[in-house]
């Protein structure tokens, strides 16, 4: 689409009060069909006549705005009348919000700003377009103040005044028609309870940790004021707690018009269960007033899953609510604190997990075109997608994380079996492998750099976020797996494959040689990372760790005859840490997998239903509704972890619902898309049944088992058109096609 429309801002800038756009429009004759598209510099808000048009909200959403800005496009016919006032607010959002202002960060736009153009089509054939110009008049919005991390302020008192005419600006972005989801309004809690806290606070909780915000209707006094703070938990005392923000301070304040209206923001969002009510103009608080919306990208719900076990229910609850809270636009770390942004390691454990949950093709087909964008030419690609810069520094190319650009692909064309959308990718995956070729002093071994390690697990210390494995065997195995994705795909792909069969042939080799001896990891290993301080004691060097182990069995750098005594070893690792796992964000999402495949699905049982910390049902039992960045964010004595990294909302850890999936309930795409499955369940009678569904590309899919006594019975449905191969835990074998079938043994 050739777009005309002129990107414009308002005379003088108005910072972080948002800023309004408006345009009187007549149609000229009887309108067959109207059609308004819209993108800007910043997060926008379009309404006609009043009334907000289309059902996104925080358009036109979160990419690269250096390489590309999405614009949306709304059917606008019915609402349109004889006159009609078109007026499009913008707010900072992501693009000019604290998120990218940080010191040293790119700045995509010069400030506010915006670009629209409406189409109408008459009946009599002929059209005419509206667009964004210098006739457009400028105002100032009763939002006052919008920020995400900082909240935001609506005096209802207030007239908007009259800012001049819009001002041309000359933004080079290049505009795309939306390529994502809409993020909208999903679903409205009440609150279960008003709270009195022991130091006197009044505190509403919602009864379920989530992102979106607070919509409040009711009538008050003119200019009484409302102020809402925003929180996940509360202390160990009872009292609201907010050090985990950071000093992303969630305040959203109301100036009340006098009349009874609805308050809710429009330009920030929030992570929280519990909400304070720091100001409130009424002698009652009436709880019917209040409703938290929660608000993600739009994805259909494919997957679901419940069990005897009402921990372990809670989990998947968990789960669904991590990947809930931290699908907006994007997939973030945590929706509460100064951050919120697109970390690529988190992205990449979860999304098997999250192509279960939910329908993510789309949600991705977006965020990976951003991390496109992002890779350097030599093919490197920084922690976090849009990139952002963290206190000044860039963020690290780190094994786990850069890897997204190979994983994600390739677990999407799995999940989906779309070949064009891998196609569309593999420049990508080949670019990042290539890179790692030559980021280190050796080109077979991942060498010498900083990485993010196994972090946040508990093997090396409280306190050390990157845990005890050695990054530069974490780095290595991560480059040899991802070169075995990049030689997977092009097959698919019908590509030469040559080149990097042989780099995993000799990374692999390599890996062996410099980590191994005897068929084991070597205890210790060299530091090699010369930008570690001196001064401090150096961690993440040990060879035999549970994620190493985990790691060498699942990307197959071990031979056959190796397998079992690592399988072994890391029974033995378990065993020694109190039945637990001691793993951080690459070693978790593997461990499972890694004793399942060897023949421990029972120590596999043993880590998921452990409650000691840590552990998966630990949190649960410290009533958790979301999965916890840490294992302990609250601790055994109720305390928190430091307040400088302690998410209530993070759902990296979640990845173990694919475990579950694949393993408790057994299902797995043999051919992607689920053309062709396998269902190899492993019942226990600890969950007493698991009735798990999934409805995949190619149909529902269903495996259910319980027990009656000692016998199990099972359940299977099987969509119409696809073979599945079954396999009972008792060695019997079948081939299914579509229906529904049974068995007990
Ligand atoms: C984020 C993560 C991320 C990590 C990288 C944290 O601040 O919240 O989840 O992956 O940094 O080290």
């Amino acid at each position: 689409m050739k777009i005309c429309a002129k990107w414009i801002t308002t005379p003088q800038d108005t910072d972080r009060a948002p800023a309004a756009f408006r345009k009187s429009i007549t149609p000229k004759g009887e309108v067959k069909k109207a059609t308004l598209y819209a993108s800007a510099a910043g997060v926008y808000a379009a309404y006609l006549n009043g009334s907000r048009i289309g059902k996104g909200v925080f358009a036109p959403g979160f990419t690269n705005y250096g390489a590309r800005v999405q614009y949306q496009e709304y059917d606008v016919t019915a609402m349109l009348q004889k006159e009609n006032l078109l007026e499009i607010g913008v707010g900072v959002g992501w693009a000019l919000g604290q998120q990218s202002v940080r010191p040293k960060n790119r700045r995509h736009f010069p400030g506010k700003a915006i670009i629209s153009w409406l189409e109408i089509v008459y009946t009599d054939g002929t059209k005419e377009t509206i667009l964004t110009d210098e006739s457009w008049d400028t105002y100032t919005t009763q939002v006052t103040y919008a920020e995400f991390y900082y909240g935001e302020t609506v005096d209802k008192t207030l007239e908007p005044a009259y800012l001049g005419k819009a001002v041309t600006v000359d933004n080079k972005n290049k505009l795309v028609p939306q390529i994502g989801e809409w993020i909208t309004e999903q679903e409205r809690l009440a609150p279960v309870e008003l709270i009195r806290t022991p130091n006197g606070e009044l505190v509403l909780d919602f009864g379920q940790n989530m992102t979106g915000y607070v919509e409040i209707r009711l009538a008050g006094p003119r200019g009484g004021k409302i102020v809402l703070r925003h929180a996940e938990v509360l202390d160990k005392e009872g009292n609201f707690y907010e050090g985990n923000m950071r000093s992303a301070t969630n305040e959203v304040t109301y100036i009340l018009s006098g009349k009874e209206e609805i308050y809710k923001p429009t330009y920030t969002f929030q992570g929280f269960r519990y909400v304070r009510l720091k100001e409130y103009p009424l002698e009652t608080v009436d709880l019917n007033a209040f409703r938290a919306i929660v608000v993600h990208s739009e994805m259909k719900r494919t997957g679901n899953f419940t069990c005897g076990n009402e921990k372990v229910n809670q989990l998947y609850h968990n789960i669904i609510w991590g990947q809930k809270s931290n699908y907006l636009d994007i997939p973030t770390d945590c929706p509460q604190r100064d951050e919120r942004l697109g970390w690529t390691g988190d992205a990449q454990v979860f999304c098997k997990a999250a192509a279960i949950n939910y329908d993510v093709e789309k949600f991705f087909k977006k965020w990976l075109g951003d991390v496109a964008s992002e890779q350097l030419p030599d093919g490197s690609i920084y922690g976090i997608v849009p990139e952002v810069m963290l206190d000044g520094q860039r963020t690290l190319i780190s094994a786990g994380w850069g890897d997204a650009s190979c994983i994600i692909p390739w677990q999407m064309y799995l999940a989906y079996g779309n070949k064009k959308e891998l196609k569309k990718h593999f420049p990508m995956m080949k670019k990042w492998v290539r890179y790692l070729r030559t980021a280190g002093p050796e080109e077979y071994l991942w060498l010498g750099y900083r990485h993010y390690g196994d972090w946040l697990s508990m093997d090396a210390g409280d306190n050390i976020t990157a845990g005890a494995t050695s990054k530069d065997l974490i780095a290595t195995a991560y480059f040899a797996y991802s070169t075995s994705l990049v030689i997977e795909a092009g097959k698919v792909l019908g590509e030469d494959v040559s080149e990097f069969e042989e780099l995993h042939g000799k990374v692999v080799a390599a890996f062996r040689e410099y980590f191994m001896e005897n068929g084991m990891p070597k205890a210790e290993l060299p530091m090699t990372d010369l930008s570690w301080p001196a001064d401090r004691p150096y961690y993440s060097v040990k060879g035999i760790t549970q994620t190493s182990l985990a790691l060498i069995l699942n990307f197959n750098l071990c031979t056959d005859e190796e397998r079992p005594v690592l399988a072994a070893k890391l029974v033995q690792l378990i065993r020694d840490f109190d039945d637990r796992m001691s793993t951080g964000f690459l070693g978790t999402p593997n461990i499972l997998q890694a004793l399942s495949e060897n023949g421990y699905t029972d120590v596999a049982y043993t880590l998921l239903l452990q409650e000691k910390n840590p552990s998966w049902l630990f949190s649960v039992n410290q009533g958790a509704t979301t999965m916890w960045e840490h294992w302990d964010s609250i601790k055994e004595d109720g305390t928190f972890w430091s307040d400088s990294m302690n998410s209530f909302n993070h759902y990296a850890y979640g990845a173990v619902f694919d475990w579950i999936f694949s393993t408790v309930a057994g299902i797995r795409p043999t051919k992607p898309g689920y053309q062709e499955i396998a269902l190899e369940p492993n019942p226990s009678k600890a969950l007493g049944f698991a009735d798990t569904t999934f409805e995949s590309r190619c149909g529902f899919i269903r495996s259910y088992w319980y027990y009656k006594g000692d016998t199990v019975y099972y359940e299977f449905t099987v969509p119409q058109g696809v073979t599945a191969n079954l396999r009972l835990p008792s060695g019997y074998t079948a081939t299914l096609t579509g229906g529904i079938h049974h068995f007990a043994e």
